[in-house]
This record gives C-alpha cells, sequence and structure tokens, in this order.
C-alpha cells in the first residue's frame, strides 16, 4: 500500500518555490524551470527538451516518474512526493571522455547540499551513488548523446530519497536504500534542498571551468567511502575482482590494486563496489 505525502505549500517543487531567493545560482533562470505533476522520467524529459534546444541550466523537476531510471538499466520507483527528482540540461564544450566528471561534480554536490541543508553528512560509494550510514538516499543517472566531436549536452539525473518511511521500501530495499527523513526530526522541503544542490553544482561547475579536475577529485575523494579499504568490484552481483580501492583516475573510473600491486581500472557504466561483508556496501 502506498503512502499519500501530504505536503506543506513550502515543500511542493513549483517555479516560485524554487527560484524563491536563488539568485546566486548562476545557471539558473526561472524561464527555464519545469516542474511536472507527473511524467516518465525528467531525465527522458531533458532529452527531449534538450533535442527541442533547451538551454543550459534547465531544469525539470516531477513529483511523480511512471518510468524513473536507474543505473544499469535499472528503475527508479519512488512514492509520489516522497523524493526530490530531477534533471538538470547542461550544454558544456566536453569531450565524451570528460562527461563522466560532470556526475563526479553531482556526486559532490549532492553531499555538500545536503550537508548544507538538511546538516547531515552524506558519502559517495563510487561511483555516485550518495549513502547516510551505509544507505542508500540518492542516485545520479547522467545521460548524453555523444557527437562525432563531443557532446550535444548532459542530463544529470539525481533522485534523492527525502520522505519516504521504512515501510515504503520493499523488505529486500530496507536494507539498503533509506530517506532522509529517517535521519533527522527537521522538516524537510524539497526545494530548499535543491537550491542548496543547485548552488553546490554551480559552485563546483565554475571550479572546473577555472581551475580543471584536479580539485575537483580531491573534492570528491574528500567525500568518498571505502577510499583505502579492501573491496570487491562486481558485476551483475559476481565479483570480477577484489582489492584495495586507492582511488579513480581522470575519467573517474575506479582504481583497485591487487595484492601483487597490479592496478586495474574499472568503468562506472558497467560494474558496481561492495565492502566484502555488506550486502550493499
Ligand atoms: C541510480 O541507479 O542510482 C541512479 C538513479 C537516478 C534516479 C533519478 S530520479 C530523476 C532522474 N530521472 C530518472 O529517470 N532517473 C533520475
Amino acid at each position: 500500500m502506498s503512502t499519500e505525502y501530504l505536503l506543506s505549500n513550502h515543500d511542493i517543487l513549483t517555479v516560485e518555490n524554487i527560484s524563491k531567493n536563488a539568485d546566486k545560482i548562476s545557471f539558473l533562470n526561472k524561464a527555464h524551470i519545469f516542474c511536472y505533476d507527473t511524467v516518465d522520467s525528467t531525465n527522458e524529459q531533458g532529452k527531449r527538451l534538450a533535442q527541442k534546444g533547451a538551454v543550459h541550466g534547465t531544469l525539470i523537476t516531477a513529483e511523480e516518474q511512471t518510468g524513473g531510471k536507474g543505473r544499469l538499466g535499472r528503475s527508479w520507483h519512488v512514492q509520489k512526493s516522497a523524493g526530490l527528482l530531477f534533471s538538470l540540461i547542461l550544454r558544456p564544450q566536453i569531450t565524451l571522455q570528460e562527461a563522466s566528471r560532470y556526475s563526479l561534480i553531482a556526486a559532490i554536490a549532492v553531499c555538500e547540499g545536503i550537508a548544507d541543508a538538511v546538516d547531515l553528512q552524506p558519502m559517495i560509494k563510487w561511483p555516485n551513488d550518495v549513502l547516510l550510514n551505509g544507505k542508500k538516499i540518492c542516485g545520479i543517472l547522467a545521460e548524453m548523446i555523444p557527437q562525432t566531436d563531443g557532446i550535444d549536452f548532459l542530463v544529470i539525473g539525481i533522485g534523492v530519497n527525502v520522505h519516504q518511511k521504512k515501510e515504503d521500501f520493499s523488505p529486500e530495499m530496507q536494507t539498503k536504500a533509506a530517506s532522509l527523513t529517517m535521519f533527522t526530526t527537521k522538516p524537510l522541503q524539497r526545494a530548499v534542498i535543491l537550491q542548496a544542490i543547485l548552488s553546490k553544482m554551480d559552485v563546483y561547475l565554475q571550479q572546473y571551468q577555472q581551475e580543471g579536475f584536479a580539485p575537483i577529485k580531491e573534492k570528491w575523494l574528500s567525500h568518498c567511502a571505502a577510499l583505502g579499504e579492501n573491496v570487491s568490484v562486481l558485476s551483475k552481483n559476481t565479483v570480477l575482482q577484489q582489492g584495495k580501492f586507492i582511488g579513480i583516475d581522470d575519467e573517474g573510473a575506479l582504481l583497485l590494486e591487487s595484492k601483487n600491486g597490479a592496478v586495474t581500472r574499472f568503468v562506472s557504466g558497467e560494474v558496481s563496489l561492495r565492502r566484502p561483508s555488506e550486502q550493499y556496501f
């Protein structure tokens, strides 16, 4: 049985609520914010709008998705209004190899935005899940249409679990996922959390433009869980390799050092990471 989330007016994702006092966010423009009640997927809608010429910084939000998409071909289902579901269209002039860096920037922004808005300290699980107490509270799905000389646009889709109660997750998911409300007694307003995340996106997009990837990588590593630990790399629940998680390279690929010192790189679209003893992490 699904829970009805009765919202205060402040919690509803409207253009007004999102753009209120958000002048500091350089890419955000009221005219380019699209708030849907129901949509198939904010990423799909983002791609449709981008193909029709939507500008850099276009924001798409939804109270509910009928075909929400996760990484590795999974679905992403959230009860209506329980999650913060949004996609941001970016049009950077970059190569295909550089595109993964934008997911890393998004993960940093989610961690720091949540810390600012809610006073909780999430961590990143490679490649870009965001966790609290070892449970996933946010997923990020970046999509793009490759061109011969780079990309036309990027759609960064972010789903933060905000209001879900434990019983809103299936028994299997309860061991792996949680929502912000499970970790705080403060009232949560999704538009406020969204603004905080977008502010941080703005900071790190500008830093990347001005200073390159090195400081972004450092920042990402500072929020990263399990760095320096022994981990397993899995493909479809099968362990491919175990070793020490020593960092990421300039394309965001995971670097795993085996006992003999050899380093293998794993690309995020193909595999996931586990601590050997844990179910999700
Ligand atoms: C993951 O598998 O961890 C990524 C989940 C990404 C979910 C978000 S919700 C908003 C946006 N629209 C989608 O269809 N997916 C992303």
